[in-house]
């Protein structure tokens, strides 16, 4: 069977680790999606850059909507971030029947009920399992691993550069500026980092958390955001020496008013598992009613590990495409389950 022809919009640190993991695990990843997945297409304003990383095989364009245009490709891959240009392009690759995989948090957190309303009446995927915690599959545990439960509420450490800063502030005993300069040198933070910092993204990530746990519609503008940049160097040390770390959590939880969403510091105690979490790594914790609590750990942010959930959607998708119409049962239904809840099922 012809593999899938992907698009992908905008080429940067995810960008060439979808493209390296892609080529470098082509037919393990083949074998599980029952296809092959072929990056067709690419669009970046760097064109010359863009053809650094993916060669001449490939045809390299400025404009995005040339990739949406093209009849050729099957899904879209958006990774621009941003509520800006990014938006349009998502809104037209829908309206031009491609499936669409984003990274992009903060698009979803604040459109996002737009953009599923739009992929639903169109009959089309929008995936998104890279735009919280990076490679931890922690959008497939809630939908798919945890979905006999009730859930109770999520807690996590869900924006790396955050967590890396307080890790290096606590154990080297470095500067806040020091440290954020190094985040963004590794890729981890936001092209606007006071995303990062003022507990943003975090909020962005728990927003998506919170509707794929509860089926509420997105809704960033309710929650509460509180960064890292009150917290002084003196702070973590304090917290230390009455046994607790400091971490920036993101939590949602289900109660008798309704669902709670909220990012702030935290004080944990030093022998839980989830103080224990350092550097750009991320953990997200969920209690469910039937399963009690579960743990999910590993790369947050970089490169390669989200590529790795970039890939995983892709693969979904494959699956989806190539399922026997009769018993498709779609497995990214997050569209239908939370439109139900915007129209009054709200918990
Ligand atoms: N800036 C984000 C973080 C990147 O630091 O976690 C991954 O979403």
């Amino acid at each position: 069977m012809k593999p899938i022809q992907v698009g992908l919009l905008g080429i940067g640190t995810v960008g060439s680790g979808t493209f390296a993991v892609l080529q470098r695990n082509q037919q393990e990843i083949a074998r599980r999606a029952g296809r092959g997945i072929e990056i067709a297409m690419v669009a970046d304003l760097d064109v010359e850059r863009a053809r650094a990383i993916v060669g001449e095989q490939i045809q390299v364009v400025n404009d995005a909507r040339a990739v949406i245009a093209n009849p050729d490709i099957d899904v879209v891959v958006e990774l621009i971030g941003g509520y800006g240009i990014a938006k349009a392009l998502v809104l037209e690759a829908i309206a031009a029947g491609k499936h669409v995989v984003t990274a992009n948090k903060a698009l979803l957190a604040v459109h996002g009920t737009e953009i599923f309303q739009a992929a639903h009446d169109k009959g089309v995927v929008v995936a998104f399992e890279a735009a919280v915690a990076g490679g931890i599959p922690i959008i497939k545990a809630l939908r798919e691993g945890l979905s006999a439960n009730q859930i109770q509420w999520v807690a996590g450490i869900i924006n790396g550069t955050t967590n890396f800063i307080l890790s290096e502030m606590r154990d080297k005993g470095l500067d806040f500026d020091v440290v954020l300069k190094e985040a963004q040198r590794l890729g981890y933070a936001e092209a606007d980092p006071t995303f990062d910092i003022e507990g943003v993204d975090a909020a962005h990530k728990a927003t998506i958390l919170s509707a794929m746990a509860f089926g509420i519609p997105v809704q960033f503008d309710k929650a509460y955001v509180e960064g890292i940049t009150q917290l002084a160097a003196a702070d973590i040390k304090y917290a230390e020496q009455l046994g607790y770390r400091i971490k920036l959590l993101g939590i949602t939880k289900r109660t008798d008013k309704g669902v709670e969403l909220r990012v702030h510091p935290s004080l944990i105690p030093a022998k839980r598992l989830i103080a224990n979490v350092e550097g750009a790594m991320n953990a997200v914790l969920v209690q469910g009613d039937a399963v009690g609590a579960t743990l999910y750990y590993g790369k947050g942010a970089g490169s390669e590990p989200t590529a790795s959930a970039v890939i995983a959607d892709l693969v979904d998708i494959v699956r989806l495409i190539d399922a026997d119409p009769a018993h498709r049962v779609p497995p990214l239904a997050f569209q239908s389950h939370t439109l139900a809840a915007a129209a009054g099922a709200l918990p």
